[in-house]
């Protein structure tokens, strides 16, 4: 079967009409050759910086560390004095690349330095540096940081992933997304930063792109974002250096390293592909998108496979911790076909049951598939971002589904579950973001039959601060839950699902914080569940009492109200 939506040749046409792209000459280039050209690798003309001296604290965003391999780790800093200056640039000279270094050491007081070196942080990139540190040993804990000229950075502590194809015991990691600034306090990062972690998982929305005011949280929002709707590359960036210049954000990622993916908001809502929610051209999409991707990419710990190539960017990757757990990190946005019946949720139509349309694109699907298939992992886990279960929103009668999720792309829901089910893919585990509530659902290979087989597990992790305060439930989403009897448990208050595996089990524990208007909310365990190696499906193993509001229709943002949210935040803007 043909699957539409074929990327290649659209990523071309796409590209002939970014003329005005600065950077367009890439897209002529090898992947290889592009990266050499960004990270200095060939002759460069750009001057550097001899005795820098900067007009405030250069590392006032803080360090991050991610994608950790057996070897070794990705170290990301961006300087910016000022992180708010209107250019874009932070308060750095636009025309002057500065000279960074950078430790690695066994210790946080630095007498045992394993690696260091040097590197330069470029204009181009936001002065921003990404550093693929090599050479460590397995499944270690590291210390780093960065000087420029006087200036020494916080020290940031990571650690390596197990040696490939090891037995690995336990594993523990966070799985986070969705943090609209304007929403709440970051206070479930802090709760989060005093984990013991090997890793958190970002599923997106890391970013909002509204104006302020424009996207209102249930019980009102408690900070503003600044600047207007963004769209240029200055813009995305001085709102990602608004964004980490919240203290709690700073201390996860100095705390562990992260696994990051995008969802829809580092650009626009609901956006598909080279297709924008309403109003703008395709090209003049484009072009807003291209700005997105490079500001993202300049401020997330990526590897240089990422560097963006205009409007296009390489973020679907795969990451192994020994035998134990295989994360595919995918990315549901950058592909897809636009949403069925005009987006919205609606009844099954023909158009989301087409077999030909596709939320990841061929290329991605294949890939994933062809992971899947050759996987010697335990668990095998899809990092991505929208539901992945059927949910039916129609009480009684009838049906109606999210055409923004899987649910909206029967076909490529279809093939991946099909695969898992024939090739008796062991034990996968799909984590989820988007909806900024917290889910757990069976997998079933016939959501309409709940005696057809259950063949994994979705856990669906609910926001930083999106939603604002939120309720542990209400009349409405347990109706919900009662519709779809493969959803297992609500929970509409924020935070982040801690995982621990093993090659016996994977726990999930919703940990939840009972208010986000205010800082300082403690943290606690709404529900725990188990899945078994070997033997798919949630087991229940604990609930405490719930701390906050209990069932409020009010304060809980149902999707339904976070689609129309989201909608009067876009009316608002035009
Ligand atoms: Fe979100």
């Amino acid at each position: 079967m043909t699957i539409r939506g074929n990327w290649d040749p659209r990523r071309a046409e796409a590209v002939s009409r970014m003329g005005e792209i600065d950077r367009r000459k890439f897209v002529k280039l090898t992947g290889a050759s592009a990266a050499a050209l960004v990270f200095g690798y060939g002759p460069s003309t750009e001057k550097v910086w001899a005795r820098p001296a900067f007009s405030g604290y250069p590392f006032r965003l803080g360090v991050a560390s991610g994608d950790p391999e057996p070897d070794g780790v990705v170290l990301w800093t961006r300087l910016a004095p000022e992180p708010l200056a209107d250019n874009g640039f932070g308060g750095m000279p636009k025309d002057q690349a500065v000279e960074v270094r950078w430790e690695v050491a066994k210790d946080e007081n630095f007498r045992r330095t394993v690696r260091q070196g040097k590197t330069v942080a470029r204009p181009r990139l936001g002065h921003s540096v990404h550093v693929e540190v090599s050479g460590l040993l397995p499944g270690r804990e590291y210390f780093y940081r960065f000087r420029a000229g006087d200036a020494t950075s916080p020290v940031g502590k990571t650690k390596t992933a197990p040696a490939l194809g090891a037995a690995v015991p336990e594993l523990t990691f966070a799985v986070v997304s969705c943090q609209q600034y304007e929403h709440g306090y970051f206070t479930a990062y802090r709760r989060l930063a005093e984990e013991d972690l090997d890793l958190v998982v970002h599923l997106g929305d890391y970013i909002y792109e509204y104006g302020p005011n424009e996207y209102r949280a249930p019980g009102g929002n408690v900070r503003v974002h600044e600047g207007g709707e963004i769209t240029t590359l200055a813009a995305y960036r001085r709102r990602h250096a608004q964004y980490r210049s919240d203290r709690d954000l700073r201390a996860a990622h100095a705390a562990f390293p992260f696994v990051v993916t995008w969802d829809d908001h580092e650009v626009e809502n609901n956006y598909a592909d080279e297709i924008p929610e309403t109003g703008q051209s395709p090209t003049a999409f484009l072009q807003r998108r291209a700005n997105a991707y490079q500001a993202y990419y300049e401020n997330m710990p990526l590897r240089r496979r990422s560097v963006p190539e205009g409007p296009d960017m390489l973020l679907y990757r795969r990451l192994a911790y020994g035998n134990l757990v295989e994360f595919n990190v995918l990315d549901t946005r950058q592909y897809r076909d636009d949403q069925a019946a005009d987006d919205g949720t609606d009844p099954p139509n023909p158009e989301q049951q087409d077999p030909g349309r596709t939320l990841t694109g061929e290329e991605q699907e294949r890939w994933l598939l062809d992971g899947l298939a050759a996987s010697g992992a335990t668990w095998n886990v899809l990092a991505q971002q929208v539901f992945f279960a059927q949910r039916d929103f129609q009480i009684g009668e009838g049906q109606r589904l999210s055409m923004d999720a899987w649910d909206g792309y029967i076909g490529s829901r279809d093939r991946i579950s099909n695969f898992i089910l024939e090739r008796d893919v062991p034990n996968p585990v799909v984590l989820t973001g988007d909806v900024h509530n917290n889910w757990a659902c069976d997998l079933k290979a016939d959501y309409d039959d709940q005696t057809s087989e259950t063949f994994g597990v979705e856990f669906v992790g609910t926001s930083i601060t999106s939603g604002g305060d939120g309720a542990d439930t209400s009349p409405g989403q347990q109706a919900t839950v009662a519709e779809n009897p493969h959803i297992k448990f609500f929970n509409g208050q924020r935070g982040y699902i801690r995982c621990t595996l093993t090659p016996e089990e994977w726990r999930a524990d919703y940990r939840v914080v009972p208010y986000v208007s205010q800082p300082g909310a403690p943290v606690y365990t709404r529900a725990s569940f188990v899945t078994l190696a070997g033997n798919p499906g949630l087991v229940p193993v604990n609930e405490n009492p719930v701390q906050g509001t209990t069932s409020s229709t009010m304060a809980i943002e149902s999707d339904a109200e976070r689609a129309e949210a989201q909608r009067e935040a876009d009316r608002k803007r035009r």
